[in-house]
């Protein structure tokens, strides 16, 4: 019993030991404990480039954000408007009517309040193609996070692996705002604004995370870890949250009279059984030099640096012979003098390509080991074919170095078996002390964020500015310890800024031939200053001359571009080497796909009457896992009765009175992971569900077989109401 229940006991009038019981109980319900902040309803969102229409939510472009109408009607350019119902009381709303103003529909701003129901799509911007044709792509939305993220929930509720973040850390420097207005270090409600917009976003990502087996990662530093661990605990309540402090500046940030600041801080929320697959890094001792190029185990045959050319190492010059089909390596030819052509040399058997020592810039190189000892690799499981590179044409060869096998003889590198290739299977043993879990504390030199983060960056796009990102190895590090044994992982980002996650990701993917793939979410702000000077020319958001400026148009794509390519956006070779865990040229680029996309709302009326097939076609291959080539429905294109793209995963039945044409296609299929049936009726559906089950689930295990547009449609109209729920949980506050 507390102190409260002990002194309402002692009171002897009986109808006020009721009555204080009753009033204590009630208090106690309503009154919240640990976090404490005030809830900033409602968000805004403004959306520049979009027409005003009837029921638009719309501000006066001059009063940023700060007075909110309902567009009533729109005639001859003014619109007349009204408050917004929920602003008028309502017993009253006539006098919401009789208020009714009109502006000049040009000065309106369109807003989306959070809350309310939207419904999403996704614009194509641009994309990159440099991977194998069948690998899923990584995803970059334009968009603020808080609808992109029930945009995700739509398309991957419950399947996501891991989430890395790495908010604004709320230093009262301007760098993030809140309702169109950056917040600094005078605005008194900054703590429980950036709360209460944490929140938002945690509770919708909490539904994309695997509820058996998933992480989320987030950074910060010491302006808001202590809010943001109590904010963890409390809407992760079934998960155990962990802190890890990390050191990414050695010389330390000058603090006035106070110690200078070397590290910040990586929150870890472990759902279900997740746990850290130890790497053999040794995170708190930084490595001696060499030592931690000894946890990637596989490496490039194609030899780098010194002695690297044909001319140095002639009898290194020779072909694998490469199967397409059956993607493996059919045999190691022998080496050809110097002089002679690779392209005389013919293959062992047709169909066979062959892949030849080719450096990044295209001339002769040489490999690490001769034709007799790759012959050797091959047949005991230690030589395996790598990635290929469609825009080049070329397979990669990976190896195990003498160093690698040395650990297999030793047992620090357990062998797992054999993939179906023949390549040997391997895992760090855990029977080795020296790969144990990693320490709470990380002191490495490659997570410095200037060496790792912006040297890389400016490497990548020269000239271009964005604030602390990242380093790219940190990030590495981070999901290594969560993806190492999930080479198919759904890593989401959604404050993805200059991309390092993706970038980190397709890293990742390139050591150890995995098929993880990254979807990052970032806005397309300006920076504070940049934002004044070009109000200053006259220019406002939305106009093309300033959204060119944004974080995810000039820094986000172009830098995972120049990533994937391996060119700068001058089209220049990228000058210097990755480091540390897998050491190669940055312009030998990445085996990788990213499709770019940009969030736009639609009409509800359009969707429920079936009319936005082709906005809505880019979220249905995104749901099916962003496999292939995306397809298109061109513009003057009737809708088919049956969309079914060929070689891609998922078919649409748009004529629910043809199940006879998709029946028929589903005949011999295997590949699909999704089948879409448009109909209204949920009856028919279920029936027609069964009869696709029937035909297509044998040759298609898992398959999934979902309602257009209602699935789509209910999803975001419960979406609404869950955000109404949760904005409702924080008004107890106190100014913070
Ligand atoms: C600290 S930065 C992330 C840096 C990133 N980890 C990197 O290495 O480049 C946070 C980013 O989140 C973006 N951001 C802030 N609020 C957002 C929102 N509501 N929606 C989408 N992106 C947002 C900002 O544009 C900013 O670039």
């Amino acid at each position: 019993m507390s102190a409260i229940h002990d002194l309402i006991a002692q009171i002897s009038d009986p109808r006020l030991r009721e009555r204080l019981s009753a009033e204590w109980a009630n208090a106690a319900k309503e009154k919240k404990f640990g976090l404490v902040f005030e809830d900033h309803l409602p968000e805004l969102l403004p959306l520049h480039g979009a027409k005003p229409r009837k029921g638009d939510l719309v501000c006066r472009r001059q009063e940023a954000l700060k007075d909110v109408w309902q567009i009533q009607s729109l005639h001859a350019g003014v619109a007349t408007c009204v408050k917004p119902s929920n602003e008028a009381h309502p017993s009253e709303p006539t006098r919401a009517a009789a208020k009714a103003v009109q502006f000049p529909v040009d000065e309106l701003l369109v807003v989306r309040e959070f809350g309310e129901p939207i419904f999403p799509a996704l614009v194509p911007v641009d994309a990159v193609a440099n991977g194998p044709l069948d690998a899923p792509w990584h995803t970059l939305i334009e968009a603020d996070n808080y609808h992109a993220l029930q945009l995700l929930d739509y398309l991957y509720a419950g399947q996501v692996d891991c989430i890395y973040i790495d908010p604004p850390y709320n230093t009262g420097a301007r760098d993030w705002k809140y309702n169109n207005d950056y917040v600094d270090g005078n605005d008194g409600w900054r703590h429980s604004k950036w709360l209460s917009m944490m929140q938002r976003r945690l509770r919708l990502a909490k539904t994309l995370l695997n509820p058996a087996d998933s992480v989320l990662i987030c950074t910060i530093d010491e302006k808001e870890v202590h809010r943001l661990g109590l904010l963890l605990e409390q809407e992760f309540p079934e998960a155990s949250v962990q802190m890890v402090t990390s050191v990414i500046n050695h010389s330390g940030v000058a603090r006035a009279k106070q110690f200078y600041r070397a590290d910040e801080y990586l929150f870890f929320v472990f759902i279900g059984e997740a746990s850290v697959t130890p790497t053999g890094q040794d995170m708190l001792n930084p490595p001696e030099a060499d030592e931690d190029k000894k946890i990637i185990l596989w490496r490039q045959l194609l030899r780098s640096g010194t002695n690297a050319r044909r001319e140095d190492r002639p009898r290194l010059f020779y072909p694998f012979w490469v199967d397409p089909v059956r993607k493996r390596i059919h045999s190691v030819g022998d080496y050809i003098p110097l002089g002679i052509s690779p392209d005389s040399v013919q293959p062992p058997e047709p169909g066979l390509v062959a892949c030849w020592p080719i450096r990044s810039d295209d001339s002769e190189g040489c490999w690490q080991i001769s034709a007799e000892t790759a012959r050797k690799g091959l047949a005991e499981g230690t030589v395996k074919l790598g990635a290929y590179t469609s825009t080049r044409g070329r397979w990669s060869i990976s190896y195990l170095r003498n160093a690698e096998k040395e650990r297999i003889a030793r047992g620090e590198i357990e062998v797992a078996g054999r993939d179906e290739n023949g390549a040997l299977i391997l895992k760090p043993s855990a029977t080795v002390e020296r790969v144990k879990n990693p320490v709470t504390v990380w002191n490495q030199r490659s997570h410095n964020a200037g060496a790792g983060g912006s040297n890389v960056l400016r490497a990548l796009l020269p000239g271009r500015k964005f604030p602390f990102p990242k380093s790219l190895y940190a990030v590495e590090d981070a999901l290594r310890f969560f993806v190492a044994n999930k080479p198919d992982a759904l890593i989401v980002d959604f404050f993805a800024g200059s991309g390092t996650t993706a970038h980190a990701v397709m890293r990742l993917n390139r050591q150890d031939g995995g098929r993880r793939r990254c979807v990052l979410v970032t806005n397309n702000e300006v920076a504070a200053d940049e934002a004044t000077a070009l109000a200053a020319k006259g220019l406002q958001p939305g106009h093309p001359d300033w959204e060119q400026w944004g974080i995810c148009r000039h820094i986000t794509f172009p830098r995972l571009k120049a990533a994937i390519t391996g060119q700068t956006p001058a089209g220049e070779p990228i000058r210097g080497d990755y480091k540390f865990t897998d050491e190669f040229p940055m312009a030998e680029g990445f085996a990788a796909n990213l499709a770019y996309f940009k969030l736009d709302f639609l009409d509800k009326e359009r969707v429920s009457l079936r009319r936005a097939f082709r906005e809505i076609l880019p979220l249905l291959w995104l749901k099916a896992g962003a496999v292939g080539p995306r397809p298109e429905l061109k513009r003057d294109e009737p809708e088919p009765a049956l969309f079914a793209p060929e070689g891609s995963n998922f078919m649409v039945l748009l004529d629910e009175t043809r199940m006879d044409v998709l029946l028929q296609a589903l005949q011999g299929r295997a590949g699909l992971s999704h089948v879409f049936i448009v109909t209204d009726a949920d009856e028919s559906f279920k029936t027609l569900a069964q009869d696709v089950r029937e035909v297509a689930d044998k040759a298609n295990p898992g398959l999934a077989v979902v309602q257009l547009y209602r699935d789509y449609l209910l999803n975001f109209m419960i979406n609404q109401n869950q955000d109404r729920a949760a904005g409702s949980a924080n008004t107890l506050g106190a100014r913070a």
